[in-house]
């Protein structure tokens, strides 16, 4: 099944398109105190909800980008929507593409939830890092370790232990990197449960809804072992947090 519809049926219910609260992300964005015209560059921007209410908040121009087709749509609507005059561009196209214009450069760049589009965390920092003003901001949402992993958790998921941190190894990367750490979110229980249960119950309301596509085997099958593999290990071993750096 393509991947960007199993995202698009999984995550139709979801405003923000990762484990952390909406009113958390408020009380961020609010902080942010961006003046009007700031630049702003969403990589992997999903349904564009953080570039939108930015630019809602703070009139600020922006670039989303994302690959999905889907999202992408989703995104041109909301925009057209809820603030129609902006000077927001989105582009559907693989992040690790974009550059900037000669000599562009963004006062708050952000990676949410999508830093293997540049090969992993330390890509992501790098490539953020090169695309943001002096003084400016760096907004990067990135899983950690809660705990060591446990072996039938890597090999159910497909993931490698060394594809993530800890916490404290998340912001001492960055640190190291020349950018000051100046905020963090993380997200709770209820945050993940909401972010992983709401997928499952798009993905149902999917099949009831289109008996007859042929996908949905596969997405039963793929929505059933993300279940059992967050219930099982997912939730009380993978954390999730929002790192918000300055670049000095
Ligand atoms: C976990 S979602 C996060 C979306 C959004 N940042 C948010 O937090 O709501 C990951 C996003 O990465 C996008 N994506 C995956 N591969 C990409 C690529 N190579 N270039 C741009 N976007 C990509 C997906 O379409 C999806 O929107």
């Amino acid at each position: 099944m393509d991947i960007w519809k199993y995202f698009d049926i999984t995550h139709k219910k979801h405003i923000f398109c990762n484990p952390m609260s909406q009113n958390k992300f408020e009380e961020l964005f609010s902080l942010l105190d961006l003046k009007p015209g700031s630049k702003v560059l969403d990589i992997a921007c999903g349904k564009g909800e953080p570039l939108i209410r930015l630019a809602e908040l703070y009139n600020v121009s922006g670039i989303g980008v994302d690959i999905s087709p889907y999202f992408l749509k989703d995104c041109k609507k909301k925009k057209n929507e809820r603030v129609p005059s902006s000077d927001i561009k989105l582009l559907e196209m693989d992040g690790a593409k974009y550059s900037p214009e000669i000599n562009e450069l963004f006062d708050l760049t952000m990676c949410i939830g999508a830093s293997f589009v540049y090969n992993g965390f330390i890509g992501t920092i790098k490539a953020l890092k090169k695309m943001t003003k002096p003084n400016g901001f760096i907004i990067i949402g990135e899983p950690y370790w809660l705990k060591e992993p446990d072996d039938e958790y890597l090999k159910m998921s497909g993931i490698k232990k060394e594809e993530y941190n800890s916490h404290f190894k998340n912001i001492d990367v960055c640190e190291k990197e020349g950018l000051n750490c100046i905020y963090t979110l993380v997200s709770n229980h209820d945050d993940w449960d909401y972010y992983e249960t709401l997928q499952w119950w798009s993905a149902y309301n999917y099949i009831s809804a289109n008996p007859d596509d042929p996908d949905n085997s596969e997405l039963l099958n793929k929505i059933n072992n993300a279940k059992i593999e967050y219930l099982l290990y997912g939730r009380d071993t993978f954390g999730w947090a929002i790192y918000v750096f300055k670049k000095q």
